[in-house]
């Protein structure tokens, strides 16, 4: 059975003391909306798949409904729904809308599985940011006599669906497009997430019609339902108005993943990081930091990323699920994948440490160096234009500029080994698999396809011969 066909498996086992109330087992589950086009993307790929922060929206939306431990995650797709279940990795039921007929249409779609008691949480999979304790909030004020309505307050209400209220009380929600003029004037706006009870929804969804501007089966038709059989409809608000920014255009996208940014750069200054310049950081993972960091611009952080105290980032380095210890600068323009950088060092500038790289503390790796599943023992420097891969490098060496192991024959991968102390000599090619001991010394421009025994001077190059009474060609006249 493979994973997309798979029926939802909880991740987290059933916690009876909360969820066992009167003798009833009662559940959180999410309804996440998902099936729409997203016409405005102008986009092959549906829009819950466009990227914000590096990661799906949809991604966004499932990763903050999985803190709330819920019983179950149905995402409802339909346009492009093979993408989307191939993109998303998370432990969802999925339900297939297959003409977007609206979003109490959709929801319909949702309600397998979803029992009387349970409390559902209505949700989209184009709002990426609304936070787990506003998710709560609205868990948290849903009983089997109330709704609970996600809303705020807009200077320009334009496009969502307004709040009618009577004496302060709920009474319904009217679409922009349904909206009379005075209603138009209402700015308590509709942000369209919705905790109700599973019984209650499946009741009043089966009494939703389509007689509207649009011909859609509206979700917000609910509510004027639900207040005429007796229910109350309490309203949470959002901590902040962009927790319920959707993403319609690339525009807006854009605006959302600037905001994010913003709101990431300042959580880190607030945790003892210096920024040159709040605006010119990105952040797509996450980003563990110790004190007294300080990171220069345009650096872009990927994955899952530790940086240890007093470590200085020079501008325009992107970094990827690396480890950078105490105490270390990292220059400008140096690329980090998988990399774990060891405490006091300096790299870079112009360095690129790919997946597998291992520094011990003390190191230097300089400009136009590449490296690739090696070690680096303490004190050991790399300094200039170097290819070392799939090598192990002792401490205290010194490896020339201009060398290379020769770690690939064509078909297969060889391990370079160099002992404690030896010196690579410039532009030496290490012809794997080769082993330099230590204390060796290697002739500049050698080429070294033998071991190297300990302490000796090995060098490959010709004789330099000095010829006598040479003169040089010269032009001829013409
Ligand atoms: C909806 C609300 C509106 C609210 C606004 C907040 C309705 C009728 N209106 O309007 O009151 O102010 O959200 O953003 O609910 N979807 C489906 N299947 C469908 C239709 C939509 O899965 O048949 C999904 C879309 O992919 C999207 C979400 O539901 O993720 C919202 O749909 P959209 O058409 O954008 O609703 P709005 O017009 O924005
Ligand atoms: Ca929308």
């Amino acid at each position: 059975m493979s994973f997309n066909q798979s029926r939802f498996v909880s991740a987290i086992p059933w916690d009876n003391a909360s969820f066992l109330r009167q003798g009833i087992l009662m559940a959180t589950r999410f309804v996440v909306l998902a099936a729409g086009k997203g016409t405005r993307m102008k986009s092959a790929m549906p829009k819950v798949l466009h990227a914000l922060a590096g990661k799906p929206l949809l991604a966004h939306v499932l990763d903050t409904t999985q803190q709330l431990n819920p019983q179950g995650i149905t995402v409802v797709i339909g346009h492009e729904a093979d993408q989307v279940k191939q993109a998303i990795k998370h432990p969802v039921q999925w339900a297939l809308q297959s003409e977007q007929l609206g979003t109490g249409h959709a929801v319909r779609q949702g309600l397998e599985g979803i029992d009387d008691h349970d409390t559902v949480l209505i949700t989209y999979g184009d709002v990426p940011l609304t936070c787990a304790s506003t998710y709560q909030a609205l868990l948290d004020v849903c009983d089997e006599k109330t709704i609970g309505l996600l809303t705020l307050m807009m200077d320009d209400p334009t496009g969502y669906g307004r709040i009618l209220r009577e004496a302060g009380a709920i009474v319904g929600v009217v679409e922009q497009k349904d909206a009379t003029s005075d209603q138009l004037t209402i700015s308590e706006v509709n942000a369209g997430v919705v905790a109700i009870k599973g019984g209650t929804l499946r009741d009043l969804l089966s009494r939703i019609k389509n007689d509207n501007v649009q011909g859609e089966y509206y979700l917000t038709d609910i509510h004027e339902l639900a207040v005429r059989d007796g229910l109350s409809i309490t309203a949470v608000h959002p901590g902040d108005a962009w927790e319920v920014d959707g993403v319609n255009s690339r525009a807006q996208l854009a605006r959302l993943e600037r905001l994010h940014q913003e709101h990431l750069a300042t959580q880190l200054m607030n945790n003892g990081v210096t920024l040159s310049d709040p605006a010119r950081i990105d952040i797509r993972g996450q980003l563990d930091t110790g004190t007294d960091v300080v990171i220069d611009v345009n650096c872009i952080f990927e994955g899952h990323c530790v940086i240890g105290n007093n470590v200085q980032i020079g501008p325009n380095c992107l970094i990827s699920g690396s480890r950078i210890a105490d105490g270390t600068r990292l220059l400008a323009n140096c690329v980090l994948e998988s990399a774990e950088v060891g405490s006091d060092s300096v790299i870079g500038p112009f360095a690129r440490l790919r997946p597998g790289t291992h520094t011990h503390s003390g190191v230097r790796i300089g400009n136009f160096v590449e490296t690739k599943n090696t070690l680096v023992g303490e004190g050991s420097k790399i300094n200039h234009l170097s290819y070392v891969g799939d090598a192990q490098l002792g401490s205290n060496v010194n490896v020339g500029a201009g060398t290379i192991t020769c770690n690939y024959d064509g078909a297969n991968k060889h391990k370079t080994t160099i002992g404690d102390g030896a010196f690579i000599g410039s532009n030496s090619a290490l012809v794997a698999p080769v082993t330099v001991s230590k204390g060796a010394t290697v002739g500049a421009g050698s080429t070294i396809t033998r071991s190297v025994p300990a302490d000796r001077l090995s060098l490959t190059r010709a004789k330099q011969t000095d010829i006598e009474n040479w003169s040089r060609p010269v032009k001829k006249s013409s």
